[in-house]
């Protein structure tokens, strides 16, 4: 995985066993952007920055930057804007002063970022621009890894000079690709349908994403995945790029008219303005590329597996995660101490091993209009306090879990009458309530540390093994009461740099206890709360067949080990619809399972369902969150499209685990139609040359007669090539969402 660089050409090769990433001193001294791609030979390669002309008048200008500031007659746009607090110019053109390359990873001041544990694990380039007449410094992070084909990126911006700079714009990371023949993949959606996956070819102009909501939103995702027209799941090459931010941030795509296509990811800069002195310096988040020509299966696995092992940390992040049962759909507000110890108690009798005591236990809390702020137990509801509860619980042989909300205010509540001006608004101005709450200022340390202080009384008070930190609300009214008013562009990053600090205080603090993210569902998935928090609640709608796809559009770049999945009662309560048992479970299991309903309603069959989902999510879990994951049929209309529209296929969602010698496929027959016809389903991931034993999980609905014909053992190459067979018994009992789990065992030779 060497880093290189070649002084006669003044070429940089960074690559590992896979991909090279090339760039170039040019002649003006600006770094030059040469190739991304699979692994080149180590060579001089003048002929891939050849420049082609067209946006300058001056044809021989460069036309592929790695960090463009908009000098150089590139009228695109750039990678840095700044201004100079006493000229007020605003240009600066770094060029080339030096660089280091060493083993190993820098973490990033303040920000989560991937990490390595041995310093044989990656290798880093640190470049150093400078800017002659400003002083002004840039420098350059890349890192590459051994074992992913990602590159790691950031840039620290230091001013060298006797001029404050303000940095109006300083994006993570800037790439421009040589031709734009690809199609743009997006992750956007909205409460409980987060994670809807839009994919359609570059054009010329502009095409992108951003948030301005304070929080990475369920609107948008912060990710951009690139394909070939041609790529499909398993073929084909893909690109992504995935940045570890969790407050307002951009990510686009400028087509210009040479067909260069320029990818940008970073922090906001439309609501973004950072002063900075002479000496001081900046950091931005870490954006992290990915490349695969294995599809977007293969490009997806190479996020899996990089922020499952290299971005989440502490105890948990290569722990098993416990089986679950939330409260919150079961009884929302309405609960009381003897309820709860029966929801643990039944739970534990089910084979949960947490029970999680959500929204509702604080303050005055029966409903969502007053308390949050106010972190003690309520008086009514919780009578001997949150630590006898736990204890109680725990007494019952099922461990504690908590829910909380640090970040949030409601007007009615102690916390706000005692701090009015701690909530986030511009003086004299209307204060904008959602879900009749404000947001306490983060980037102000002193409310960072009053959280800090009352949440970690009532965490390390009681025997509580994990935490639900939830956020639910966007920011209005942006204002920092401790800015200045030429600093009012600092308040959002300040927020977030506030947010991970008390995030980094706590998870350290309490390294034993789960953390799971959540916000609202999915409006702060991210990488970098991942880099706190190891599992996030995905979305609030747990229906089975809406979690098929926003399970599936999150897989695109988060590892199953991260996707909290719940089983909820029917009628769902976010789209009304009645699917079996089999089929919700099923879609959970490929995630971190939990149930979220109240169990004392169950049947007796229901009961000893779940007990039965519940032993075999156990026995294999570590396959469920830990496995290589392939989505091998999408429920997504026109997705399966991608390796070729069969209309049975379109019928079917399937998706695939494989750990060691052990693989798991679930298949969901989505709608059924009559007098149908057998159909294969081609798995992925296996040996060719190893034989497997099929079974079939008793827990589904297919009929014994599909089992009976698969049961048995099969060649991987059989497995792959051919499939296994479905729905071979034409009477299959009627009715939608039917679901099938396939165990597969490989055998010893
Ligand atoms: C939103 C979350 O997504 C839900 O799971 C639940 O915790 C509620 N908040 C509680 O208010």
């Amino acid at each position: 995985m060497p880093i290189t660089f070649d002084k006669s050409t003044g070429q940089f090769h960074l690559r590992n066993g896979n991909f090279s990433y090339i760039m170039r001193i040019l002649e003006n001294g600006c770094m030059g952007h040469v190739y991304l791609g699979a692994r080149l030979r180590e060579a001089a390669y003048p002929l891939l920055d050849i420049p082609f002309g067209g946006f300058s008048n001056n044809i021989q200008t460069p036309t592929r930057f790695e960090y463009p500031g908009g000098g150089n007659g590139d009228f695109r746009q750039s990678a840095f804007d700044l201004r100079f607090a006493h000229s007020g110019a605003g240009l600066a053109e770094p060029c080339y002063k030096g660089h280091r390359i060493y083993g190993g990873k820098k973490a990033i001041p303040g920000l989560p970022a991937t990490y390595c544990e041995d310093d044989a694990e990656a290798e880093t380039l640190e470049v150093d621009l400078e800017d002659g007449p400003s002083g002004l410094r840039f420098r350059l992070y890349y890192t590459v890894f051994r074992d992913y084909n990602c590159l790691a990126r950031h840039t620290c911006v230091i001013n060298g000079g006797t001029d404050t700079v303000y940095l109006e714009n300083t994006m993570s990371l800037s790439l421009d690709l040589p031709d734009s023949r690809w199609n743009l993949i997006t992750l956007t959606g909205a409460w409980a349908r987060e994670f809807e996956l839009n994919d359609a070819p570059l054009r010329v102009g502009f095409q992108g994403i951003a948030s301005r909501r304070g929080v990475s939103g369920a609107q948008t995702n912060p990710a951009l995945i690139l394909r070939r027209p041609m790529t499909g799941e398993h073929e084909g090459e893909a690109l992504g790029l995935s940045l570890v931010y969790s407050g307002n941030f951009k990510a686009d795509i400028e087509v210009d008219q040479s067909d260069i296509a320029r990818l940008r990811a970073g922090i906001n800069n439309d609501t973004f303005c950072w002063e900075l002195k002479p000496g001081a310096s900046f950091d931005t988040p870490e954006a992290v590329l990915a490349w695969s020509r294995q599809g977007l299966n293969g490009l997806s696995r190479q996020y899996h597996e990089l922020y499952r092992r290299r971005l989440a940390r502490g105890p948990w992040r290569d722990r098993e995660r416990p089986v679950l049962l939330n409260n919150w759909e079961g009884t929302y507000f309405n609960f009381t101490e003897a309820k709860i110890l029966e929801m643990a108690q039944k739970a534990r009798n089910l084979g949960a091993e947490l029970f999680v005591l959500d929204d509702g236990w604080f303050g005055r809390r029966d409903d969502d209009r007053s308390s949050l702020g106010d972190w003690y137990p309520h008086p009514v509801k919780l009578p001997q306090g949150v630590k006898a509860l736990a204890e109680k619980v725990c007494a019952q042989g099922i461990k504690f879990g908590l829910w909380i909300e640090p970040e949030m205010v409601n007007p009615d509540s102690d916390l706000f009458r005692a701090h009015p001006d701690w909530a986030v608004h511009i003086p004299g101005r209307f204060r904008t309530e959602q879900r009749n709450q404000y947001v306490l200022d983060m980037g102000r340390p002193e409310i960072v540390d009053h959280l800090f202080s009352v949440l970690s009384g009532i965490i390390g008070g009681a025997p509580i093994s994990y935490i639900k930190w939830d956020m639910n609300r966007y920011i209005t009214e942006p204002f920092g009461l401790g800015l200045p008013p030429e600093r009012q562009g600092e308040f959002f990053h300040r927020y977030v740099l506030g947010l991970y600090d008390l995030y980094g205080r706590l998870t350290g603090a309490f390294p034993d206890i789960l953390f799971e993210s959540c916000s609202s569902g999915g409006a702060r998935f991210d990488p970098g709360i991942l880099g706190f928090a190891p599992q996030g609640w995905l979305s609030d709608d747990t229906d089975g067949l809406e979690r098929l796809a926003i399970q599936e559009g999150a897989s695109l770049v988060y590892p199953l080990s991260s996707m909290g999945a719940h089983v909820s009662a029917v009628p769902n309560h976010q789209t009304g619809r009645l699917s079996p048992l089999s089929f919700r479970g099923m879609t959970a299991f490929f995630g971190c399972l939990g149930y979220e309903l109240d169990p004392a309603q169950f049947s007796t069959e229901e009961e000893g369902a779940v007990k039965r989902q519940i032993e075999f999510y156990k026995a294999h879990r570590r396959c469920f969150q830990q496995g290589r994951f392939y989505r091998l049929l999408s429920s997504l209309p026109g997705r399966t499209g991608i390796n070729g529209p069969y209309p049975q296929e379109a019928r079917y969602a399937a998706w695939m685990t494989v750990l060691g010698s052990e693989a798991i496929v679930g298949v969901y027959k989505l709608l059924t139609n009559p007098n149908r016809r057998p159909f294969r389903l081609k798995l992925a991931g296996l040996d060719p040359a190893a034989q497997y034993r099929v079974d079939v999980w008793d827990g589904g609905d297919f009929e014994e007669e599909d089992r009976r014909l698969n049961r048995g053992i099969r060649g991987g190459d059989e497995l792959m090539q051919a499939g296994l067979l479905l729905e071979c018994n034409t009477a299959l009992r009627h009715g939608d969402f039917f679901s099938e789990l396939f165990i597969l065992e490989q055998l010893k030779n």
